[in-house]
């Protein structure tokens, strides 16, 4: 098969990487890709919001598959507009990618299909939104979400509750764009947080291990958000990883099939686990970014048949893929700055330096006009080593961390820390 992913980051170079595996495999191209898909396939200059700029290069390349990365262009019906021209793609359609693309949505069919969810509301002008958080008081610091996609950013975790009421007004006045002008104000829940990703065709869910990502710059949690600084799986804190699946995965496609709304593509839930009880925060309608970076590498088989299946609609191949049972471990090194602003064009040292048995999978990296693979964004790339346990992964992941080097590379240093013994 001829495949096309679509997206630039880390997760779409773990995806060509793994692909690019499977015996079927024929060519790989990216759209528009970074110095590490230029490696396992080819890149088309083409952003992954040019729908159309897409779908004429997946018929220009006579591509069999195309597997969409990113979420913007699935909310904005890619794949939709891909099946018009006849063209197999992995990805929900616009209408199913609004369990990513509307926080409400998403709370609607969580409530119907009775998953455990943080529970919260809808408000669309500001003086509601205001008089509720009055209503819940200075003590009560809820969760405020703008509805639609915000790049990562339409969620503020106020510490006060004048910042809630600043969150309010930045939302409303477009902050955010067209994403604020319904906002979510929803409880706020405390616990551990894991992502969980399965694979879905209609109502047939296949489970992926489960994963831990890190979303502060700093140790400990500190600083400000960015788009993921490492990710480990499997966390060793929650219960039965058949549970989870079953319990909020499951319900949600059977939901959304029942609303003639079916499911196929990764349905990504993320949960706070706290004492044994789960609650889902959101859901992605994509693969998790950092999160893919860790788990591809623990997948055993070839993917490529799952994915085609769940284009499809058809049942997926179970036997396909299983987990090795192994652990990983994957760090991001990011640009001085980052996530404000930073500097691009550092050339990148030490990527040969690296063990044979560790992956390092490129998210913000270009090749530049004198050959050099030089940084292109704020997350460069993530390093992942598996092995058999998440400490092992661990030191196999920092010790090639420091090789790879770059003028302003920063890491952080406690990835998976908690899962290891003292
Ligand atoms: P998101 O952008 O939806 O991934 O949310 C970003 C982060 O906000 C999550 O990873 C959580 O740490 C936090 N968060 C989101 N919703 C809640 C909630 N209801 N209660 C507590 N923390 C939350
Ligand atoms: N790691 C969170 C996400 O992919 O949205």
């Amino acid at each position: 098969m001829r495949i096309l992913i679509v997206g630039g980051g880390g997760r779409e170079h773990a995806l060509a990487w793994k692909l690019a595996q499977s015996p079927s495999c024929e060519a790989i191209f990216a759209a528009p890709g970074n110095a590490g898909t230029a490696e396992v396939g080819e890149n088309l200059a083409i952003h992954d919001s040019n729908i159309d700029g897409i779908c004429d290069a997946a018929e220009g390349h006579r591509i069999d598959l195309v597997v969409v990365g990113p979420e913007a262009p699935l909310a904005a019906g890619l794949v939709d507009a891909l099946s018009e021209r006849g063209i197999l793609a992995f990805g929900p359609t616009q209408a199913a990618a609004r369990i990513e693309s509307s926080k409400w949505f998403a709370k609607s069919i969580m409530q119907a299909a009775r998953v455990p969810h943080a529970g919260g509301e809808l408000f669309d002008t500001p003086q509601a939104a205001h008089k509720w958080l009055e209503i819940l008081g200075p003590y009560d610091l809820p969760v405020l979400k703008a509805d639609g996609l915000a790049a990562g950013k339409g969620v503020i975790v106020p510490d006060h509750i004048d910042d809630a009421h600043d969150a309010v007004d930045q939302m409303f006045s477009g902050a955010f764009g067209s994403a604020g002008e319904r906002v979510v104000i929803e409880d706020r829940l405390s616990g551990m947080e894991a992502s969980a990703m399965a694979i879905v065709s209609g109502a047939d869910i296949l489970p992926l291990p489960l994963s831990c990502d890190y979303k502060r710059i700093m140790d400990g949690d500190q600083g400000p958000n960015t788009g993921g600084m490492g990710v480990y799986a499997p966390p060793g804190f929650v219960g039965d990883p058949d549970d989870v699946f079953s319990s909020i995965h499951q319900p949600v496609v059977d939901q959304m099939a029942s609303d003639a709304i079916e499911f196929r593509g990764l349905l990504y839930a993320g949960l706070m686990i706290d004492d044994g009880s789960l609650n889902v925060l959101e859901f992605n309608a994509r693969f998790g970014d950092p999160e893919t970076q860790a788990v591809l590498p623990l997948l055993e088989g070839d993917l490529l048949p799952v994915l085609e299946a769940s284009a499809r609609g058809e049942a997926l191949p179970r036997d396909a893929i299983s987990h090795s049972g192994r652990a990983s471990v994957s760090v991001a090194i990011v640009s001085g700055g980052y996530p404000g602003p930073y500097d691009t064009g550092k050339p990148i040292h030490g990527l040969d330096a690296v063990d044979d048995s560790v992956d390092v999978f490129h998210a913000g990296t270009a090749i530049d006009d004198d050959g050099r693979t030089v940084t292109a964004g704020g997350r460069v790339l993530a390093v992942t080593a598996v092995a058999d346990t998440l400490a092992e992964a661990r030191g196999i992941a920092y010790d090639n961390v420091q090789r790879i080097t770059f003028d302003g590379a920063f890491h952080r240093t406690d990835i998976a820390l908690r899962e290891v013994p003292p």
